[in-house]
């Protein structure tokens, strides 16, 4: 291995510090993390790093409307950002900021390279100006009406409505954001990067299919073709950022300065770890370094960064790994829609592992969107890993701990099936080379299929009752725990926390760097700690508490969602939509895993209905059986988990005991319309 050990640095995008991570973020930190993991484990020396995107006028006027300085606020932000990815299992050497001196002194580095060798020109522009913040607008500062579809209140670079680009003074009736003014055109001097004299050099650099994916190569094209643009890289004072060398009141533009933090980040690291950074980013470099991105951000990272870095005498990446959105139930997270979740709130319902896996077993080496749909969630992390994966070590951990003393047995019963097992490692590490993780975690569940099978054929538990068999259920248990062995051992990357669990259980190291070169050597006359429950199942209730908890915490969905917003009549004709009938209650029953509900049978006169109530708390079922109820009968079908919800019966109470069901006279019929 040593000879071939590889030097690599990976870099996720910097979150910006002004907002809480969410589970869109997530993606790309879950599947840098797997590939980093896996690199350790094979023994490379690899170097994780991140840190927050700290500059900008968004941060400068949040930090102005909570009344703290900029630095106060980035500074909370970050410790809110690093507790989220610390309790995601992020495995990040270092996490640092790009409002650092490392990265001031990179960025003014660089930029009096390219300035030296004619690469930076200035211009005087019209701008869009605020006179009353005396203050430039960025396109996101200022609102309109849509010159397209005409739609109020659209942002001053695109119409969320239409989806039109333009620029803001296309924007009829333009505002400022922040004063509510029109703003005015002023000139101002700016700073320009000639990206255009880099055609050559990138369209070179990126034929290197290794570079960056198909899909992403094809939108580079595009852009070559519509013809590289100088790039704005000034903002104008006030601005929260380095300001230019050799100016009083021009800044670097953010995205000069947020890549360099890649930089900043690994200097800040290498300094207090003695390693070389030079080593890294020198242009001839033999060391590898990747950056893995969400596909909005591939301009900066495969124009303007390479571009950057070769004008100024650095190493140019080895690949740019880009990866698609998160979709949440098939939507676009949005708070409104109740699709939006926060990292913390996911984390304060669910273990990281749960996600991780789920994303893993979606996620593949393209740019493509990944929909993280809860129900599937909940049935794929219950049916893989609790079902398959944690199975294969309790059903053989009971009868190691009680009839063997937690000793595993000095031979395996089956040589050839552990070796196909080992055999896998090879396919298995070319998918996580290459971030085949789908196609990764369809492998790993058929061999946890494969060691499931072995235990159903041996049925350890029928050897158990004889006692001459005590051997054979010693080999077949041993066998077993083997098998798991391996399949977690594959898993670490994806589980951080179970292989944790699950290398105190196995009382041997699965999770060290450089332990995969141990695969293929069993566990035998050894000595097991005794078996804890590794996972637990999950259930869509907490889904349900989840999405809860996320509603309460945004102002502004409580807000759109409340009732005080609905308009507070409705007409004789909207009521008449609703389909009230008298139901007479013929059965009632308890529903298994539901703590709320209770399942009804309901008699309608000419038909009958399935209906799950959530009155549970307030009445018994056998109380319920006889009872008449009102039923709104024409409501669309739900389906939850425990099966169809036909209609819904009405109730009144604020809830918990404290809930009584709306229960004509018995003179009524079951069928009757109520009006
Ligand atoms: N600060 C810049 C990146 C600078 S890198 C030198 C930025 N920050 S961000 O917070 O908006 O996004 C950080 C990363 O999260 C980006 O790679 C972005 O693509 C990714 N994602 C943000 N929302 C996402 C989803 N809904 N789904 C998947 N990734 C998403 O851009
Ligand atoms: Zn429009």
């Amino acid at each position: 291995m040593s000879e071939n050990k590889r030097k690599i640095l990976v870099t996720h995008a910097l979150p910006y510090a002004n907002g809480s991570l969410h589970l869109g973020h997530m993606v790309e930190h879950v599947q840098g993390d797997i590939w980093v993991r896996f690199q350790r484990l094979c023994g490379h020396d690899v170097h994780l790093v991140c840190a927050e995107d700290a500059h900008g006028t968004p941060i400068m006027i949040k930090a102005k409307n909570e009344g703290v300085t900029p630095e106060q606020l980035i500074e909370a932000v970050a410790v809110e950002h690093r507790q989220d990815f610390a309790d995601f299992d992020i495995s990040f050497d270092n996490y640092y900021t790009t409002h650092s001196d490392e990265n001031r002194y990179f960025a003014e580095q660089i930029f009096n390279r390219l300035n030296d060798k004619g690469y930076i020109d200035r211009r005087t522009i019209m701008q869009a100006y605020d006179a009353r913040e005396k203050m430039f607008l960025p396109d996101r500062f200022i609102k309109g009406q849509c010159p397209n579809c005409k739609t109020e209140d659209q942002y001053g670079d695109s119409c969320e409505n239409c989806g039109a680009t333009y620029s803001p003074t296309d924007l009829i009736n333009p505002r400022s954001v922040l004063s509510g003014e029109p703003p005015i055109e002023k000139e101002s001097e700016h700073y320009f990067f000639k990206l255009a004299e880099f055609g050559e050099f990138l369209q070179n650099w990126i034929s290197d299919s290794k570079r960056v994916q198909k899909q992403a190569s094809n939108k580079l094209n595009e852009w070559f073709e519509a013809g590289l643009q100088d790039w704005d890289i000034s903002r104008d004072a006030p601005y929260f950022g380095f300001k230019i060398p050799g100016t009083e009141d021009k800044f670097f533009y953010v995205w000069l300065d947020a890549p360099i933090g890649y930089m900043a980040s690994f200097k800040n690291y290498c300094d207090k770890n003695d390693l070389d950074f030079n080593e890294y980013w020198h242009p001839d470099s033999s060391t590898e370094l990747y950056h893995i991105i969400g596909k909005d951000i591939l301009y900066f990272h495969a124009l303007f960064w390479p571009a950057m870095l070769h004008g100024s005498g650095y190493r140019t990446p080895t690949a740019i790994f880009a990866h698609g959105f998160l979709t949440v139930n098939g939507e676009k997270m949005s708070k409104s829609r109740g699709t939006f979740i926060r990292a913390r709130t996911y984390l304060d319902h669910f273990d990281a592992d749960y996600i991780r896996y789920y994303y893993a077993a979606k996620l593949n080496s393209q740019i493509e969107d990944i929909d993280l749909n809860l129900d599937d969630f909940v049935q794929r992390v219950n049916a893989d890993l609790v079902g398959k994966l944690v199975n294969i070590a309790s059903r053989c951990a009971g009868f190691i701990k009680k009839r063997f003393n937690n000793r595993l047995a000095g031979t395996l019963e089956d040589q050839q099936l552990f070796e196909q097992i080992v055999d896998a490692k090879a396919q298995i590490t070319d998918y996580y080379e290459n971030r085949h993780y789908s196609r990764l975690i369809r492998k790993i569940m058929s061999l946890a299929d494969l060691a499931n099978q072995y235990i159903d054929e041996k049925q350890p538990w029928v050897l158990a009752k004889d006692l001459e068999k005590e051997n054979e259920l010693h080999l077949i248990c041993t066998q077993g725990i083997n098998l798991f062995r391996i399949i977690m051992m594959y898993l670490t990357p994806v589980l951080p926390g179970l292989a944790q669990r699950s290398e105190q259980f196995l009382n041997t190291q699965i999770v060290a760097n450089d332990s995969w070169k141990n695969i293929d050597q069993p566990l035998l006359n050894h000595e097991l700690a005794t078996y804890v429950h590794l996972l637990k199942r999950i259930d869509s209730a907490q889904v349900e508490k989840m999405l809860q908890a996320e509603m309460a915490y945004q102002p502004e969905t409580k807000k759109e969602n409340s009732v005080s917003e609905q308009p507070s009549t409705i007409s004789t004709d909207d009521f008449a939509k609703i389909d009230l009938r008298v139901a007479l209650i013929i059965e009632a029953n308890h529903v298994e895993g539901a703590d709320k509900l209770l399942q009804l049978t309901l008699d309608l006169g000419d038909e009958k209905r399935n209906v799950f109530s959530g009155i549970k708390s307030a009445y018994r079922p056998e109380d319920l059986v006889g009872k008449y109820a009102v039923v709104v009968a024409n409501l669309a079908p739900r389906k939850m988990r425990f099966g169809v919800s036909e209609g819904m019966v009405l109730s009144a109470g604020p809830g918990g005991s404290d809930l009584w069901l709306i229960s004509p006279d018995s003179g009524a019929k079951p069928g009757m319309q109520v009006s």
